[in-house]
């Protein structure tokens, strides 16, 4: 069978809701045991119970990853349960929309606390063990905004810039013990996010007008690439990024 994940370990982070949960659930699907995480407990506690039906475990461990000491605990915890998690997503992250002249200080160190300060020193934590049994997977959720330049998104866009270059250093110092580290860069996707970033009609309107299959993307094709990019078969991928963006970028 291609792509079978079957008994692989996984943490995923940002599992409560949109994307994060939706790649949860596709990995469950697949045999995979989890790791969930976010700030909202009832919402990983109401997921880890759906999962409850299918043939996998699934711990969840709430963490707010704006905090160093929470990041350094999740890893702990995560490694407490499973002794190498096999596939990390980094998917949890945040983005307070505000032009360039209006962004404060605080919207940007949070903005990068969590969505690349976090994501670069859980995947350190768990790149130890993963480097001890030759095998890893670590797939970080990026944006078409580390690509491409979106208005009101400053902070949000050199943050997914630096997801995408720190990942390409992970890949090329990991290559040689059988992590394979790749960026998945969504388009406008319909979560949360989405709809507190873009809430009016026109601001949808401008953003579809940019993606030539016109239409948004769904959670579940973003989990459909986070499965093919943790696979076997997908070892000689390692530092790229796969955009699931509808065409946008070949503009
Ligand atoms: N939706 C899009 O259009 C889109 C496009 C491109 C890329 N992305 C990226 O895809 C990823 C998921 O986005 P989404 O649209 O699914 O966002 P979302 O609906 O807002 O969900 C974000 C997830 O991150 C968690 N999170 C937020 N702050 C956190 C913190 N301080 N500590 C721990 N967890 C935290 C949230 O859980 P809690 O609130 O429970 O903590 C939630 O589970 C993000 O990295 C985002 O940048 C999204």
């Amino acid at each position: 069978m291609m792509f079978d994940l079957s008994h692989k370990k996984a943490l995923v982070t940002g599992a409560s809701k949109g994307i994060g949960r939706a790649i949860a659930l596709s990995l469950a699907e697949q045999g995979v045991d989890l790791v969930i995480s976010a700030r909202t407990k009832a919402e990983l506690e109401q997921l880890a119970g759906e999962l409850k039906n299918k043939a996998v475990t699934c711990h969840y461990v709430v963490a707010d990853l704006a905090k160093h000491e929470d990041v350094i605990k999740l890893a702990k915890e995560a490694l407490a349960i499973y002794p190498t998690i096999d596939i990390l997503v980094n998917n949890a992250g945040v983005s307070h929309p505000e032009s360039a002249l209006e962004t404060a200080e605080t919207s940007w160190d949070h903005t990068f606390d969590i969505n690349v300060k976090a994501l670069f020193f859980l995947s350190q934590q768990l790149a130890q063990p993963m480097l001890s049994q030759n095998y890893g997977r670590i797939i970080n959720i990026s944006s078409q905004a580390g690509l491409i330049a979106l208005e009101d998104h400053a902070a949000y866009c050199a943050s997914k810039g630096a997801v995408e270059m720190v990942s390409k250093v992970m890949a090329l110092e990991w290559a040689k013990y059988g992590i394979t580290v790749n960026c998945i860069a969504p388009t406008v996707i319909n979560t949360p996010m989405a709809e507190m970033a873009f809430p009016t009609p026109e601001a949808k309107a401008k953003m579809l007008s940019k993606i030539p299959v016109g239409r948004f993307g769904e959670v579940e094709e973003v989990a459909a690439a986070v499965l093919f990019l943790a696979s076997k078969e997908a070892a000689m991928i390692t530092g790229d990024t796969l955009k699931i963006d509808g065409g946008w970028l070949v503009q």
